[in-house]
């Protein structure tokens, strides 16, 4: 653990003001992915310059595809797309780091080639469970082999025609979506894929920006392959997800007021809102006019008393980033929350429910870790002590701003993991009053 990567919280402190998030990770990912395959030049702006959305960039200039950054902004690339059938074979295996999105979404892409490759991640990626695409990706034709547990590193065989398939998702993972939908690119007939439970639909509103005829109706998308990407310029909104961390210590806070700015308000993001209300958070959302992608917006945040619940299940799909923030929102509200139903918190880039739960538990909190979620006792306060964060980007953002209600320091372990998502968290917990020290 290098000095950096442990940090010391104070107690007890406010923020306020307001603030712009980082780019939206899951746009990013998808708006480079698409643009690589699109004839010609695409201009992106507000690319997340994290280590999960550089992986992809990467994975993807591996592939043949030019990729520069302009000079006087670097999060603006440019992408020279190779159109769909334009990839090059890469010369080593390609390395996705923490990034299951990069990796699902361009085994998809992978599928469809006339060359073989081969997709990896780190200790954390490599846990994770690969079988949700294998399985369908093999009906449709491709030849995909990972490790005996079904996890990666996952060798793809080329030169396999692929058809569409009409697939029912198990899971609701807009992840295993997106990879379907992008193999369904290169696949003969007609593609259908049912979501019984609706998640994040922004490989569906990006196809359609980049040109692709695609249908969408209540709880099924249908595509064809074979059409082409036109190239365009995208502006990427500002990361909810990221901004979730704040906008629960604004909300747990004795007082103060938070404004963030320019965030996408696609209600598939914004369950942990919903969530948080139903809690008695005072949060308005402030929808802007200009909508090119995705709805986008400001968000206003004021402190306020919170009250346990049981989170609605149907929220779950719409929140599942959100929750190790929103298991903070719980430790503090009166009275017990509850979450059942989230067991998919156990397969993110830690399990989620077992590393939030244990080091709430000693913080202070009462409460128990169900298979499927968690049933917290809320406190007014907590004591402060020494956490981990597994190295998981989100559980250690949480742990952070759990400072809020601490009354004593709370020092976190392995920070070092935020730079996936949020690599200028320190400057904006600054900017927003906030004293973080590294230990
Ligand atoms: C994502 C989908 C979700 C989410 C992840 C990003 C995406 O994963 O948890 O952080 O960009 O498609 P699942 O598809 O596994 O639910």
């Amino acid at each position: 653990m290098t000095e950096s990567d442990r940090w010391r919280v104070p107690a007890q402190q406010n923020i306020g003001g307001q603030f712009s998030p980082p780019g939206d990770k899951s746009l990013a990912h998808r708006a480079v992915i698409l643009s690589s395959l699109a004839n010609g030049t695409s201009i992106i702006r507000n690319f997340l310059m994290a280590k999960d959305c550089l992986h992809t960039k990467a994975a993807l200039q591996a592939l043949g595809v030019l990729i520069t950054h302009c000079p006087e902004d670097p999060s603006t690339l440019k992408v020279q797309g190779q159109g769909l059938y334009g990839l090059c074979p890469p010369a080593t295996e390609l390395a996705l780091g923490n990034s299951g999105t990069g990796l699902r979404l361009l085994a998809g892409i992978l599928a469809g080639q006339k060359f073989d490759s081969c997709l990896n991640g780190d200790a954390s990626l490599q846990q994770r469970p690969m079988e949700r695409i294998i399985t369908p990706l093999t009906r449709m034709g491709a030849q995909l082999l990972g490790t005996s547990q079904g996890t990666a590193p996952l060798w793809i065989k080329g030169k396999q025609p692929l058809k569409g398939i009409h697939y029912r998702l198990p899971v609701p993972s807009a992840q295993v979506k997106s990879s379907l939908l992008l193999a369904g690119l290169y696949a003969k007939g007609r593609m259908v894929i049912e979501s019984p439970i609706a998640t994040r639909d922004h490989t569906e509103r990006l196809l359609q920006y980049f040109g692709y005829p695609l249908l969408q109706q209540p709880g099924k998308i249908t595509l064809e392959g074979g059409h082409a990407l036109h190239p365009c310029e995208i502006e990427v909104p500002n990361d909810p997800s990221s901004a979730a961390f704040f906008i629960v210590a604004a909300c747990i806070q004795a007082q103060g007021q938070l404004l963030i700015k320019n965030v996408t308000l696609n209600p598939r993001r914004i369950g942990f809102i919903e969530i948080l209300k139903l809690m008695g958070a005072n949060i308005k959302l402030l929808p802007s006019q200009n909508m090119q992608v995705e709805p986008v917006g400001d968000i206003e945040v004021v402190a306020s008393p919170l009250t346990g619940i049981d989170i609605p299940q149907t929220y779950v799909a719409d929140a599942i980033d959100e929750f190790p923030a929103l298991f903070i929102a719980g430790a503090c509200a009166a009275g017990t929350t509850q979450l059942r139903g989230a067991q998919e918190l156990r397969f993110k880039e830690s399990d989620r429910l077992e590393l939030m739960g244990t080091a709430l538990q000693k913080l202070g909190i009462k409460l128990e870790i169900w298979k499927d979620g968690l049933k917290i006792q809320g406190q007014s306060t907590w004591q402060g002590g020494e956490v981990d964060s597994g190295h998981d980007h989100r559980v250690a953002m949480a742990l952070v701003v759990a400072s809020v209600r601490a009354t004593a320091p709370i020092i976190v372990q392995h920070t070092a993991c935020i730079a996936t998502s949020f690599p200028d968290f320190l400057s904006c917990a600054k900017q927003l009053g906030l004293t973080i020290e590294l230990d």
